[in-house]
Formats: structure tokens, C-alpha cells, sequence
């Protein structure tokens, strides 16, 4: 008799004593580690989806985790019979673009300005010799999500994107937010969080196909939490009213000049030349960071006359409105719903996820599987899509509440267990909904115009590219604008850290540009509440202009 181990779409006998590190092995599924599988390293860390009560109690090295996560080297099946359900840190194979789409194309690509530069077989980082030879200079952009980490690998000479990598952000085992982490970074004191990611994201550099030591620069966006805690900076100011990130409150104290970063690559633990140099790109203001700072890049803000929004919809919701001549930011707290976080079968956009759906005259439900196959459950743009169908078709009304009075539905039958979506996956939906359009009506209120001003309203970030647009205009998750107004641009944060890592022009420019962008405070506006309980409702988008009060 064994207990069934389910990993990774993969399933086999776990006898009992077998350590979820043996079972994954068995598998074949890679689990990440360091150590001698000995609960050293941390980075084995798995999370539990069924079946916890059939493993080994938490061990010590498992201290530092809460919840469903565990250790794969330290939990023990322990059981002779039932089925353990869990998976890795997801590697690799999510859907993350290569190149955003429909960004302003402002004439030919200017030639790279990169701050690492040849001369002869010197090699220089901002003028100043770091190394010699005569090989290729590389530089990393790295986009620090609080869901997702991206990686791209660019050649500083030509501009080349040579390769990209992702995976899921292991910090999760400190919570799914950004304030979770905060919390767990400010009482743990042993910069877990960042051993922990930089020990992944060690992996990941070296199995691109350069030598890591010819990496020199690396530029980092994310949000103001998730870019000072890999810089290994104190993020407990952030979690506090009147949330301000330690750079912001050096720059208000005339201590710096910039909200802008720089360290050397290898004290954070990148493995990349000795002599590299990290390079946080400036955060806004608050939790409006060096991602929102990004995709302003990428849009090309500094140079825009169209009034124009990005929206970079995530776990936190990054908004910027505005043109060259203003420009208004906020940050919204929506939460992990839209990536699959506090729903019953989310998942992320990764092989085996929902990511369409239909429902036809008859009621019955038809999907699309990313990769084909068997569901194994939503990702955001199915969820977005399946509340899509179901105003359509009435079967919820604004409120979210099933019109038959059940209590959820099945979504599809065909796997090894159903996916269902039940009131309490709606609820969490609908307050990460409602915390986005809050943010978008605050700002747009703030900047005096209703949402149909807008020239163009950019949908950024992984997620963004694959929604349905007139799903998301349908629940009022997105205005409801004409489609040549509504532009999909993909992962706009990394496009904005590779054009800093090639551009020392754009850098700087970005650098002053910040500094002119209004903060929204979300939090401390008088409004907020009313709007974020006006945009729970699954109906379009109010296109007034939102009063002061
Ligand atoms: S493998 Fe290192 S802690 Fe588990």
C-alpha cells in the first residue's frame, strides 16, 4: 500500500517515509536546491494543495513556514494510503511575452547606450575599467513581481534580447502580498525572502546560454517592496502609514538625489561578473514603484502629448495617467485574485490552465485548456472570460450572486477532479476589481477627465495580454473604450527595464521624470471607500467624473 504523490501534472506511489524531495525525483520533476537536502537552503519550498495531514509534522527547518508551504527535503509522506497534491515554485514555462506589443514606435530604435561599454579590451561600466577581454558584453533585466519574476537576457552592443526566463516568486511562503511580506521580511531578520529569491534566481542565470560572467549590469524593476527587499534595504517603512519607501524618505531628507539604486550584483547574490553592478530603476512614490516607473518607460511618457493610462494589473495594480505635461500615479492593492490566488482552482497561466471560456445557448460550459488536455484549473484571463459569460448570459447578477440561487457551478468535468467556481471565488474577484477601478476612477477623477478622454489606455503585464477585452469591459474591470483605444501591451515592466539597461540617456531621463509624477494616495482619499464598492459590481465602468467628495 502507498499514498499517491501528485507533483507538477505528474503523479506516482509514494511509499510511506518518502520525503516529497524522493517523490518529486521519482518523477522526474526538478526541485530547486542548494544544500544537501538537509533544510539549509530553503529553496525546496513546495506548496501543499491536498493531503497536508498525510505528511510529517513541520520539522525545524521548516520554521519559517506558515500555511500549505513546506519543505520538499524535510516533509515526509507519512500515510500508507490517500493522495498528497502539491507543486514547486513554478519554473519556466509561464506565458510571458518576449516583447510588448503596440508600444509607441518613435521612429528608428536609436542605436544602445548602455552604461557598460568597450574600449579596446577594456571593458568599462560608467567610463570606469571593471574587466578586459575581448568578449560579449551582457546585461540582465529583471522584473521582481510579487506573483511572477521575469528575467531577459539582452547583448549591450547590438540590443539583442538573447534570452528570457520566469518563475514563479518563491517568497510566496511569506505571504502573497506585498504587505505579507513586509510583515514576515520586518519580524524574521534574516533576509530570508532574499537568500530565498536570489538563490532562484541563481539557477535561472545560469542556465542561460552566456557565461554568467559576462553579465555586467543588471537592471531591476518591481514594485517599491519587492525592488528594496532584493536590494536588501528595510521595507517595514513601507508597510506603515504614511507608507513611504526608505529611498523616498532619504531623498525628502535631502540624503539623495534620486529614489534610483545601485549595488554591486554579487554582495545580493547574483552570479554574475565580480565586478557587475544591480541597478534598481527610481520608485514613484509609496507602493508606486520602479514597475509603474518601468512602463512608463516603455510608453514612452516623457515624449507622449495623447492623455494616456497604463494599467499593469497584478497582485498590486500598478496606474499611471497623464502626458508629458502631468502625470498621476497610484498603486492598487487588488490582491492575488486575477492570478489565480484565493480561488479554489487558480492557477497561474501556466500548461493545464483554463484560459477561455464559453458558454453556449444550451448552458453548457466550453472551454480552453492551455496546452490541450485535461483542466487543472482557471488562470486570469479564464476567470475573467467565466465571469465574462456569466453576465452575459445572466446567470449572475451585478452583485455576483448566482440567479438560481446555487451556491457555484462546475466549470469542467474532464479532469481528475472538477473544476468548480463557487460565490466565494466570485467575492474574491470582485475586491480585486474593485480595488483596480477605485484606483483608475480616483486617478482619473484627480486629473479632472472621465475615462472615455482617454487616447489610449494601455493593458500591461502578462496577465493584461491575454484578457478578453470586451469580457473585462463587460464585468468593468477595463473602461469601456473603443478597440483601437485599448492596447495590450504585455510585459511592459520588463520592456522598461531593458530600455534602461541599453539607454543611459533614457535612464536619467526617467530619473527626472519620476520626480515630476503626482502620487494618488488611495488609502487616505474620502472617496475611496464608496468607488471600491461601486467597482465590486460586475457592470461597465461609470464614466463620470468622480467629485472630490
Ligand atoms: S533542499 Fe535545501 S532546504 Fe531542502
Amino acid at each position: 500500500m502507498s499514498a499517491r504523490l501528485h507533483l507538477d501534472q505528474r503523479a506516482g506511489d509514494a511509499p510511506a517515509g518518502t520525503s516529497l524531495f524522493e517523490g518529486a525525483e521519482a518523477l522526474g520533476v526538478k526541485v530547486p536546491t542548494s544544500c544537501l537536502k538537509n533544510g539549509r537552503c530553503k529553496e525546496c519550498v513546495v506548496e501543499v494543495t491536498g493531503g497536508m495531514e498525510l505528511l510529517s509534522p513541520r520539522s525545524e527547518p521548516e520554521r519559517h513556514l506558515a500555511g500549505n508551504f513546506r519543505l520538499a527535503c524535510c516533509a515526509r509522506v507519512v500515510a500508507a494510503t490517500g493522495d498528497v497534491r502539491c507543486h514547486t515554485m513554478r519554473r519556466g514555462a509561464m506565458r510571458i511575452e518576449r516583447q510588448a506589443f503596440e508600444l509607441p514606435a518613435r521612429g528608428p530604435r536609436r542605436a544602445p547606450d548602455p552604461a557598460v561599454t568597450r574600449d579596446g579590451d577594456r571593458i568599462l561600466l560608467d567610463g570606469a575599467e571593471i574587466a578586459r577581454g575581448a568578449g560579449p558584453l551582457h546585461g540582465l533585466a529583471l522584473d521582481l513581481g510579487t506573483t511572477t519574476v521575469v528575467l531577459r537576457l539582452l547583448d549591450l552592443e547590438t540590443g539583442e534580447v538573447l534570452a528570457d526566463s520566469s518563475f514563479e516568486n518563491p517568497q510566496r511562503f511569506g505571504g502573497s502580498d506585498v504587505m505579507a511580506r513586509i510583515h514576515y521580511d520586518s519580524n524574521d531578520g534574516t533576509r530570508l525572502l532574499q537568500r530565498t529569491l536570489a538563490g532562484y534566481l541563481s539557477h535561472a542565470i545560469g542556465e542561460l546560454p552566456v557565461d554568467p560572467r559576462t553579465i555586467y549590469e543588471v537592471v531591476v524593476v518591481g514594485n517599491s517592496t519587492m525592488r528594496d527587499l532584493f536590494f536588501q534595504l528595510s521595507v517595514y517603512s513601507i508597510g506603515q502609514s504614511p507608507y513611504r519607501s526608505v529611498t523616498e524618505l532619504e531623498v525628502a531628507a535631502g540624503a539623495r538625489a534620486t529614489t534610483g539604486l545601485a549595488a554591486p550584483a554579487r554582495r545580493l547574490g547574483l552570479p554574475v561578473h565580480p565586478r557587475a553592478r544591480a541597478y534598481g530603476l527610481p520608485v514613484i512614490s509609496g507602493h508606486v514603484g520602479a514597475d509603474a516607473a518601468a512602463c512608463m518607460l516603455a510608453v514612452d511618457l516623457a515624449h507622449e502629448e495623447r492623455l494616456v493610462a497604463v494599467m499593469d494589473i497584478g497582485t498590486n495594480t500598478e496606474l499611471v495617467v497623464g502626458n508629458q505635461h502631468r502625470i498621476l500615479a497610484a498603486s492598487c492593492p487588488a490582491g492575488p485574485a486575477f492570478e489565480g490566488g484565493q480561488i479554489t482552482f487558480g492557477m497561474p497561466g501556466l500548461p493545464g490552465a483554463i484560459e477561455r471560456v464559453t458558454i453556449r445557448d444550451d448552458g453548457a460550459i466550453t472551454t480552453g485548456v492551455i496546452g490541450g488536455g485535461a483542466p487543472e484549473g482557471l488562470c486570469g484571463s479564464g476567470l475573467v472570460d467565466l465571469l465574462g459569460e456569466l453576465v452575459r448570459t445572466g446567470r449572475i447578477n451585478a452583485l455576483g450572486r448566482f440567479e438560481d440561487g446555487a451556491p457555484g457551478l462546475v466549470v469542467d468535468a474532464r479532469g481528475d477532479r472538477p473544476i468548480t467556481f463557487n460565490e466565494a471565488d466570485i467575492s474574491a474577484l470582485a475586491q480585486a476589481k474593485g480595488a483596480n477601478v477605485a484606483g483608475l476612477r480616483i486617478v482619473l477623477g484627480e486629473y479632472g477627465v472621465r475615462a472615455s478622454d482617454l487616447d489610449v489606455f494601455y493593458l500591461a503585464g502578462g496577465f493584461g495580454r491575454y484578457l478578453n477585452v470586451e469580457a473585462s469591459k463587460r464585468i468593468g474591470l477595463i473602461p469601456d473604450l473603443a478597440a483601437d483605444r485599448v492596447r495590450q501591451v504585455g510585459n511592459a515592466a520588463i520592456e522598461g527595464a531593458c530600455i534602461a539597461l541599453l539607454s543611459r540617456t533614457k535612464r536619467a531621463e526617467l530619473e527626472e521624470l519620476v520626480k515630476r509624477v503626482v502620487h494618488c494616495r488611495l488609502e487616505t482619499h474620502p472617496r475611496f471607500f464608496d468607488v471600491f464598492v461601486e467597482g465590486c459590481q460586475f457592470a461597465a465602468i461609470d464614466d463620470g467624473i468622480l467629485a472630490a467628495t
